[in-house]
């Protein structure tokens, strides 16, 4: 894999292209491997497109190199790839005990991320798909997350009835998609500031929580049992709109902070002030808070598009339980079924980005070696 590395560092630098290798029969597709490196996650995995089966998603997280910062640090990020990325293929070769030999094509996320994360898994997939003569497909982050909904906890992928409504939560994007076909995915609400996930993170940081802050977040609330303590505002136009704004939010808890003592605008947090027991009201206030603007945009999202048969709910936060049940019983409700993938499948990974490869190699969407991470 060692050449591997080298041939990736030498494209990275001469920018080398080539044409992509001989034609292959479309119909004979079964092993994708994938590749995803836009953040703070090494990942790769084996998907066999045949029997529509993961045969391994392996990772690596860089959670403890960034964790002293607050926060990823972009050239931490990419160096760390580059340290790890042909361990992490060695491994979900290994465990799908195949060869890359085995291999019809490479996935590999372009965009959107770190570009200096990315340009480190592109130039490595271009580099064995020109080395080793295989196909190579680019996938888009955000699709990759919206489909991760296919993938189930035995490594089986099931179907999700078209169209049905996606809520994609994570550390840099909240958006509602109605989703039609694969690849077709329509934005019917976004953010237009911070993510869901990004207030968890920034709001675990002022109360001392380590960097990501959402599972702590949770974890404090429920030894409250999500009580909401302090009524943070909810969004304006809460049944109106399914576009998002997360980062009043988070100027509202700095204040009501501010208010209660446990934090000065100039030097930032009062330790003293931000006891055991204010943590646990703020989280489990953020908590619910975050999780009444879900229900109710769930709610207007089911209204807009009464045609859905189905919700799912994909991205880092739909790793929260409280969350996740609550939306649940929206979706109960309503009559629509609800799907999350398990907990390994919601936050980065590789096998999302390999189930997309699947689809798309079975459609001829195949990338050149002029993939590139800065086109749109
Ligand atoms: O999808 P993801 O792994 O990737 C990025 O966007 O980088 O999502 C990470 C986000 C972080 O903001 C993290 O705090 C949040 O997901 N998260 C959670 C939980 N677990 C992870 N948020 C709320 N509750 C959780 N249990």
């Amino acid at each position: 894999m060692v050449r591997y590395t080298m041939l990736c560092i030498a494209l990275t630098m001469s920018g080398c292209i080539e044409g992509s290798g001989d034609l292959i029969d479309e119909n004979k597709i079964m092993l994708i491997l994938g590749v995803e490196t836009s953040c703070d996650e090494t990942a790769a995995a084996v998907y066999d497109s045949t029997q529509k089966r993961l045969l391994s998603n392996s990772l690596f997280s860089q959670i403890k190199l960034h964790e002293i910062y607050g926060g990823v640090v972009p050239e931490i990020a990419s160096r760390s790839h580059l340290e790890k990325i042909d361990i992490i293929i060695c491994k979900a070769l290994q465990d799908a005990q195949k060869t890359l030999d085995d291999i019809d094509v490479v996935s590999v996320t372009t965009k959107p991320g770190l570009v200096g994360s990315l340009l480190i898994g592109t130039c490595f997939a271009k580099a064995i798909a020109w080395g080793k003569n295989k196909k190579l497909i680019g996938v888009d982050h955000l699709h990759a997350h919206i489909f991760s909904s296919f993938l189930k906890e035995s490594f089986e992928t099931e179907e999700v009835e078209f169209p049905h409504l996606c809520l994609l939560a994570s550390g840099g994007n909240t958006a509602f998609y109605l989703v039609k076909d694969f690849g077709q995915a329509q934005i019917v609400g976004q953010t237009s500031d911070d993510a869901a996930g990004e207030a968890f993170d920034k709001i675990a940081k002022i109360i001392g929580f380590g960097y990501p802050g959402g599972a702590t977040i949770e974890k404090k609330a429920s030894e409250v049992k999500f009580q909401d303590y302090f009524g943070y505002p909810r969004t304006k136009d809460l049944r109106k709109t399914l576009d998002f704004s997360f980062s009043g939010l988070k100027t509202a808890v700095l204040y009501d902070l501010v208010k209660r003592g446990a934090y000065d605008l100039g030097k930032g947090p009062i330790w003293d002030a931000v006891t055991p027991e204010l943590q646990q009201k703020v989280s489990s206030s953020l908590l619910v808070c975050i999780a009444d603007i879900f229900e109710k945009k769930l709610e207007l999202a089911f209204k807009l598009y009464p045609q859905v048969k189905a919700f799912t709910f994909v991205g880092g936060v739909a790793c929260n339980s409280y969350i996740k049940n609550r939306l649940q019983t929206v979706c109960q409700k309503m009559g629509k079924k609800f799907v999350c993938p398990p907990c390994k499948f919601c936050g980065d990974n590789a096998a999302m980005v390999a189930f997309v490869g699947g689809y798309k190699a079975q459609r001829g969407q195949f990338a050149d070696f002029y993939l590139d991470v800065l086109k749109t």
